[in-house]
């Protein structure tokens, strides 16, 4: 079950969503896996958007029994697998097995008759079920029976986190409760199949893809949705032509720059999504960002998304982190670890500004984690050597290739425990040498800093460009500080000693807000924070149609 909550800053509006039910069979093992048992980055794409496509969404009257819903949509097919949860009322996903009864679903529906408002004729695969019949006595409570909400308040993680027995479980407990769910991954790929169908009605054969934290193995439940407009198969790059005789080319417009047409595209498809797409709204168009975007709320499901075009890089380092994730268990945990006590300390924010980011974060877990002696994860020069022809990929002048298949890659073999990492992690921060040094996962080793940011973190492909730019002195001290704080409170007693709950102890006493800055003044700390966040506010609306952050 899962629950995701979510604060969308931009439209001031919070969707929750719960889901309730789950009655299908465990997911079968797939072709797609490898020899070892993880599948590449690729292969799991291509089978969760395939069974978006197979996939229907649903509004559902809240006094219809699940069970009469899924008996009358089964007429039309074989239901493999289905989920309902809450979100703005209840909402059921049904994956059918064939295509087929996707279109015989589509055939059936009737269009809404409205009395005051006129409609949109747009028709897609999100329907409503409609109860023309007395509605289900015996299951008034079909939408009560809420299991686990998964993600949980921070205090009520911190309680459960309390009871463990030892730190590494604390930190084991805490990812499996901030991870995405299977089924929370599959509605991710049903609203990107969703938006497919709106644009495709310009671009038939483009593809929207998720990439960063929903596919890349560190997304906390409730983080955003960001896609991709892949117009590849569109664009002809990969056609050979012949040496002699004639060739047929279609004519095309031309434009002087690959970001003008990047942002006709989000323009033109942003608008459709504005005005045809159901259950879009608060669509932005921001489209002179570094990276353009269209981005806006998907009401159904809850997800804040941020759609992109010819952003094959992002899609790159999505993989990269997947990869990275999937070496070894720690590193997931340790991510979701920092990531959370980052938020805890409001190092991170939901607000674009001079914060560290998640994706920052992650990056800076992964360089510690590769400075370990022996190193838990390989560099990336290292992945790149181990690529095979087919992995090779240059994506504008920026060599983004390593390899893909993890049964080519080979582990030290560190036997560190999550306690002793994550300690280790907070000392080699609260000690590390900003700066002179850049942080470099590509080489694995800090290098000079070709810059003056505060933080620079080089971008593992377009290396060139800090990641962490956005990132101000403020900031970075801060962060500084609470590792150094973290670091000893992690060597003493007291906070080793499991209290067996609810009294705070190991990683959950890291979560509490911070002593020494408590100690210094709170009044000032006050002042600095509100100061803070109102100059960041500000700089996020003057830099909204400029960058994105
Ligand atoms: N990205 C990047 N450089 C940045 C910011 C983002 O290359 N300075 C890419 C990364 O691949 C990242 C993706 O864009 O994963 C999405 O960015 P963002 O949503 O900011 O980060 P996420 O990793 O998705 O993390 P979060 O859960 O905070 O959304
Ligand atoms: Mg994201």
């Amino acid at each position: 079950t899962t629950c995701l909550q979510r604060v969308d800053t931009f439209l001031g509006r919070s969707f929750g969503t719960n889901v309730v039910a789950d009655q299908s069979e465990t997911p079968r093992k797939d072709e797609a896996e490898e020899k070892d048992g993880r599948k590449s980055f690729y292969a799991v794409q291509a089978e969760r958007q395939e069974q978006a496509e197979r996939s229907v969404l649903f509004s559902c009257p809240s006094r219809t029994s699940e069970r009469k819903i899924l008996k009358y949509l089964s007429r039309h097919g074989e239901i493999k697998k289905h989920f309902s949860y809450e979100s703005y009322g209840m909402y059921a996903v049904a994956e059918f097995e064939n295509r087929e009864s996707v279109d015989s679903i589509l055939e059936g529906a009737a269009i809404p008759t409205a009395s005051h408002e006129s409609t949109v004729p747009f028709k897609s695969r999100l329907l409503s079920v409609r109860n023309l019949g007395p509605a289900d006595s015996s299951n008034q409570q079909s939408s009560k029976h809420d299991q686990s909400q998964t993600t949980i308040p921070i205090n009520e993680l911190m309680k459960r986190l309390s009871r463990e027995g030892s730190i590494a479980q604390q930190i084991t407990s805490l990812t499996e409760a901030y991870q995405l769910t299977d089924e929370n991954i599959r509605l991710r790929f049903l609203v990107c199949s969703l938006l497919r169908d709106i644009a495709a009605a310009y671009f038939p054969e483009c593809t929207i893809k998720p990439f960063g934290s929903s596919v890349n193995g560190f997304g906390k439940l409730g983080c955003d949705l960001d896609m991709f407009l892949d117009l590849d198969s569109i664009s002809g790059r990969n056609i050979k032509t012949p040496k002699s005789g004639l060739l047929l080319e279609y004519q095309m417009k031309r434009t002087n720059s690959e970001r003008a047409v990047t942002q006709s595209i989000l323009s033109v498809i942003g608008t459709c999504v504005d005005q045809f797409g159901p259950g879009c709204v608060g669509v932005q168009k921001i489209l002179n960002a570094r990276c353009p975007l269209v981005r806006f709320a998907h009401q159904p499901s809850g997800f804040q998304c941020d759609l992109t075009a010819n952003n094959r890089v992002a899609m790159k380092s999505s993989e990269l982190l997947y990869i990275y994730g999937q070496l070894d268990p720690r590193v997931r945990c340790l991510v979701f670890t920092v990531r959370c006590w980052a938020r805890a300390h409001g190092i991170t924010s939901s607000i674009p500004g001079a914060w560290i980011s998640n994706f920052s974060l992650t990056v800076m877990v992964l360089f510690f984690l590769q400075r370990r002696n022996p190193p838990i994860i390989p560099t990336l020069d290292h992945l790149r050597d181990l690529a095979g022809p087919a992995d090779k990929c240059v994506i504008e002048g920026n060599d983004c290739t390593f390899v893909s298949d993890f049964s080519k890659i080979q582990l030290q073999s560190n036997t560190e425990t999550l306690e002793q990492l994550l300690c280790e992690f907070f000392e080699f921060y609260a000690t590390f040498t900003f700066t002179k040094s850049s942080i470099n996962i590509r080489k694995g080793k800090e290098q000079n800093k070709p810059e003056v940011a505060p933080l620079h973190i080089q971008n593992p492909f377009e290396t060139s460009l800090n990641v962490s730019k956005n990132v101000n002195v403020t900031q970075l001290e801060r962060f500084v500080a609470l590792c150094q704080e973290s670091s000893w409170l992690l060597q003493q007693t007291e906070t080793l000693t499991p209290t067996g709950g609810p009294t705070p102890w190991g990683l959950t006493t890291l979560l509490l807000p911070s002593q020494i800055a408590g100690i210094k003044s709170r009044k000032k700390r006050g002042r600095e924070a509100a100061s803070e966040r109102i100059k960041g506010l500000l700089e996020s609306l003057k830099n909204k149609n400029q960058q994105k952050s």
